[in-house]
């Protein structure tokens, strides 16, 4: 079996000679190859141009040849894309300019037009999947409505007030552009896509649904005639098992407190699991306590159709090289 072949089997439930593997950002800064080149080009830099943009996604594939390869991008690509300024801070992370406030702001946003205003990430996408042809997977993603918002506006009332339809306007807004902007990147060739929901798990189960899941259910049921498989990723999502599953992904993608028994026990083989090794663990351990960390956790999801090993949130950027390299030898022994 190739090697893409056991990371689209595991997202179709299927079971493999070994569990997938690969790490959410595991392109990026515990990586000193990623940060000889960052240290010559802003971030901005780094995830608008093409060739930077293949170069550090490839990073991580070469060093530790794992499943999948994710496009090096970011969630906050797509607002930056509708007209919204964004600035990076150093060691503060990413913000934007003006934040979305009143209604005027939100209409003043552009529709996303893949072609003019994405080149970049289209391109890059194409020659990624040409290197690695089917020696790995290659994920596209985008952030869900919920969590982009969370960064676009204030939510004053006339952002969070529904509509006369029913609907909150900067989440449907943010709901139409995400499946433009996904469906971009299957027609430029990505194998599947992950839904980052990262602030998801702020939601209680009871209000999940209707502040989140609707709108990612709409984006999954708008891409599944693509047929590539959707991994839905929420950090903190032990409450939010089941109304992951309602949304209609392939793949839940579960943060380090959620007991991958319970996960399992909840899923049944209906969705494939994704996860979710401690990233703090995976920094601070020693290369032998990793092996067995690990061996721990792929002995809990053995007989479970659709596994694929990767941790419960991003890798942390003082992780030693060590440990992720021992993470991955680990799965693949
Ligand atoms: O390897 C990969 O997983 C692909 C690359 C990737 C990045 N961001 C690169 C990045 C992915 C999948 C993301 C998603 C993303 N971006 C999320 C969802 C996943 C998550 O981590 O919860 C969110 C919330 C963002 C927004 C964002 N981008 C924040 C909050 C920050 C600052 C905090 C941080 O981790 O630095 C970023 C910056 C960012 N995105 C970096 C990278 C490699 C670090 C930039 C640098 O200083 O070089």
């Amino acid at each position: 079996m190739k090697e893409k072949s056991i990371f689209l089997q595991s997202c179709q439930k299927n079971r493999t000679p070994r569990p997938a593997v690969w790490l959410m950002r595991q392109a990026g800064r515990h990586l000193p190859e990623y940060n000889a080149l960052r240290a010559q080009h802003d971030f901005l830099e780094m995830l608008t141009k093409e060739e930077l943009i293949v170069e550090v996604s490839l990073q991580p594939w070469r060093r530790y040849q794992m499943d999948a390869v994710i496009v090096f991008s970011d969630i906050l690509l797509l607002p930056m894309a509708m007209g919204m300024k964004l600035m990076f801070l150093e060691g503060q992370g990413p913000k934007f300019k003006k934040l979305i406030e009143t209604e005027k702001d939100l209409e003043s946003l552009k529709s996303l037009k893949p072609k003019k205003d994405i080149p970049f990430l289209l391109g890059a996408l194409k020659k990624i999947k040409k290197t690695v042809g089917d020696g790995a997977a290659l994920i596209g993603f985008a952030g869900a409505p919920w969590t982009v918002a969370s960064y676009m506006g204030t939510f004053p009332y006339v952002i969070r007030k529904s509509d006369n339809r029913g609907e909150r306007p900067l989440l449907h807004r943010l709901t139409q552009e995400t499946i433009v902007y996904l469906q971009a990147q299957i027609d430029a060739g990505v194998d599947a896509i992950q839904i980052f929901d990262s602030w998801g798990g702020s939601l209680k189960t009871e209000e999940y649904w209707e502040w989140s899941g609707r709108y990612i259910k709409e984006v999954i049921t708008a891409l599944k005639p693509a047929g590539v498989p959707i991994t839905l990723y929420i950090k903190d999502s032990w409450h939010l098992l089941t109304e992951m599953m309602a949304t209609g992904c392939d793949v839940i993608s579960v943060g380090w407190e959620t007991p991958l028994e319970e996960a399992k026990k909840l899923a049944q083989g209906k969705v494939a699991i994704q996860g979710n090794f401690n990233p703090h663990i995976l920094m601070q351990a020693s290369p032998v306590e990793v092996a067995a960390a690990t061996q721990k956790m792929l002995a809990t999801m053995k007989d479970y159709p659709g596994y694929i090993a990767n941790l419960g949130h991003g890798v942390l950027p003082k992780t030693p090289v060590e440990n992720v390299k021992t993470f991955v030898e680990t799965v693949k022994d």
